[in-house]
């Protein structure tokens, strides 16, 4: 077998995505790639129990609140919660020769210190066609709620680098797919994961991992 990119699959919950991604590895879809570590930011995310069942390393990297740990001897708050969480999870990805970072369902925001250490080589999943629904405050169900209060006819799904702004890195592949009469958040969540996330993401994985390879 030839050279593959070490991944990494970040998570915070259910792990539907990461399951597709499992899943294309298993049928010989996802070959460029290996998934070689499971980080979640959330405790007991199912997410977790999906890639130990599949054989893959778990980690679990959880933000300290800003008055636990990260402090000097007198007390003094030395690095704030999230530099203290990227640098865990910094050591934790070279530690493991991570090369292409993936967030499938990370309900967190990276901060530029982190990205930019990662220039193209961190990609994201958003359920939503950006630029609309996108950026701080857009994720998970909150982004079809507010599809479907603008009443928008058409939504879907984009796969994206991952750089500074949030959801603002270059677009590697998107997929639309219709909103019906009578859908609630929920409905319209599931008919974006089965008709666009995960069919897209692990396409666009493949296509990252052959491009990084060339
Ligand atoms: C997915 O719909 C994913 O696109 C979204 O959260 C869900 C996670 O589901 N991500 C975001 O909103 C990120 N901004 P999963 O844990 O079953 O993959």
């Amino acid at each position: 077998m030839g050279k593959t990119v070490k991944i990494a699959v970040l998570v915070s919950g259910g792990g539907t995505n990461l399951q597709a991604l499992i899943d294309a590895q298993a049928r010989g879809e996802l070959h460029s790639g290996k998934i070689e570590l499971v980080i979640s930011n959330k405790d007991g995310a199912y997410a977790l129990e999906r890639a130990k069942k599949a054989g893959i390393e778990t980690l679990t990297i959880l933000k300290k609140k800003s008055n636990e740990g990260a402090q000097g001897t007198g007390g003094v708050q030395e690095i704030s919660p999230q530099a203290d969480f990227e640098n865990r999870l910094l050591a934790a990805l070279e530690e493991h020769g991570i090369e292409l970072i993936i967030l499938a369902g990370f309900m967190s925001i990276l901060s530029g210190n982190f990205t930019r250490r990662y220039p193209e080589r961190i990609i994201n999943v958003h359920p939503a066609l950006i630029p609309s629904f996108c950026g701080k405050g857009f994720y998970g169900l909150k982004v079809h709620e507010a599809a479907l209060a603008c009443g928008v006819k058409v939504t879907g799904a984009t796969v994206h680098f991952v750089n500074e702004i949030p959801d603002g890195g270059r677009i590697i592949a998107q997929k639309a797919v219709d909103i019906e009469e009578g859908d609630t958040p929920e409905i319209l969540q599931k008919r974006v994961m089965e008709q666009a996330e995960w069919i897209l993401l692990p396409k666009a994985a493949e296509k990252v991992c052959a491009d990084m390879l060339k």
